[in-house]
């Protein structure tokens, strides 16, 4: 999945421009300028929850195509204090998103990164869409002699799935076939976003597809132009996600105060995204609106991108909950077990 994903030459976030209705799949940004509004609100008030401090880095991992960013700093705008602290920090691997981002936010000064690593230290203002699902990970099935885990085997010029001959040291229960998805990668990257945050203060929010409960299933999925592939039909030519385990990701961050998850659909509304897109709507074409409304639906309606999707927001402890997340319970999981995303 890494090299799949990563590879420096054939990776597929390093060479294609995947995202948008020409690419293969849509994310909520691109659904609608209102989320980024949204996400932009949501930093400013968390700036001022910070203390307002003078200076604070603002970094997306996983910009994609910019839209989010620059439709976020466009609605921060409301509020001039925070857009003079920033100072803008995008994480992105692939060179051809990163002249994408490069045109969407060419009004303001950014600066580009491979890791977190090399943002510099400073108070913290993280937003991440999107970005853990690309993480790799590893898959375990259940077989009659225990835990193995999945391997990619090489057959014939092809690639196909093997299973590795000795036990895991995975312990859970599970039935023969069932599996399971592990991402060390995911885990360390929210480790050291939990990090920062108690080192330096500020806040992360975390937006993706994915459980609240850690469970068994088969999530792993390739999409190209739209569809859903098979995993081995076109290594590096098609995107390769898994469903992000958020109870995983809480357990990687003991140090910190964690929020939710909460639905996509229920963070959006109490940040007010039904009053935005009523705005919008009242300036708008008949044709417009209709659209609005499509959009709106889509990124809320718990058959659409409301139920799976969730945020989760890092603090550090003590401080006030962030906006979006005050009177919400954390999702409740709607379904588990082997094959149930
Ligand atoms: C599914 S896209 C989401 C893009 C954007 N956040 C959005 O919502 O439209 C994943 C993004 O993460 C980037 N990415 C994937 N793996 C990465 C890694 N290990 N480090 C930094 N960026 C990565 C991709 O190039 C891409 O910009």
């Amino acid at each position: 999945m890494e090299i799949c994903l990563s590879d420096p030459e054939h990776g597929y976030y390093r060479r294609r421009e995947p995202i948008g209705a020409a690419g293969d799949f849509v994310t909520a940004p691109e659904v609608s300028q209102m989320f980024g509004e949204l996400i932009g609100l949501w930093c400013a008030v968390s700036w001022r929850q910070m203390g307002a401090p003078e200076r604070v880095n603002l970094v997306e991992l996983g910009p994609g195509r910019g839209t989010m960013m620059r439709d976020a700093l466009r609605a921060a705008a409301a509020e001039p204090g925070f857009r003079a602290a920033v100072s803008l920090h995008l994480v992105e691997t692939g060179d051809s998103l990163r002249e994408t981002q490069h045109q969407s936010l060419a009004d303001t000064a950014a600066a580009w990164h491979d890791t977190l690593a090399d943002v510099p230290p400073g108070p913290l203002l993280l937003i991440a869409n999107e970005f853990f699902d690309a993480l790799p990970v590893h898959q375990y099935e259940m077989t009659t002699e225990g835990w193995r885990e999945r391997l990619v085997s090489f057959e014939d010029g092809n690639c196909c799935p093997a299973l590795a001959e000795t036990p895991s040291a995975l312990r859970r229960p599970g039935e023969v076939g069932d599996v399971f998805e592990l991402a060390p990668a995911r885990n360390d990257y929210m480790a050291e976003i939990a990090a920062r945050v108690e080192r330096d203060g500020g806040a992360a929010l975390i937006i993706d597809y994915g459980h609240t409960e850690s469970a068994n299933g088969d999530t792993l999925q390739a999409v190209r132009a739209h569809k859903a592939q098979p995993l081995f039909a076109e290594p590096g030519l098609a995107d390769l996600t898994s469903h992000v385990d958020f109870a995983a990701l809480g357990r990687a961050a003991p140090a910190v105060s964690l929020h939710g998850p909460v639905r996509q659909g229920d963070f959006l509304r109490a940040l007010g995204i039904e009053a935005r897109a009523a705005k919008l709507q009242r300036s708008a074409t008949p044709e417009q609106a209709r659209d609005i409304e499509t959009a709106l639906h889509r990124l809320i309606e718990p058959r659409q991108m409301g139920d799976l999707f969730k945020a989760l927001a890092v603090t550090t402890k003590g401080a006030p909950v962030p906006a979006g997340f005050e009177r919400l319970a954390a999702a409740p999981e709607a379904s588990q077990g082997s094959g149930a995303w």
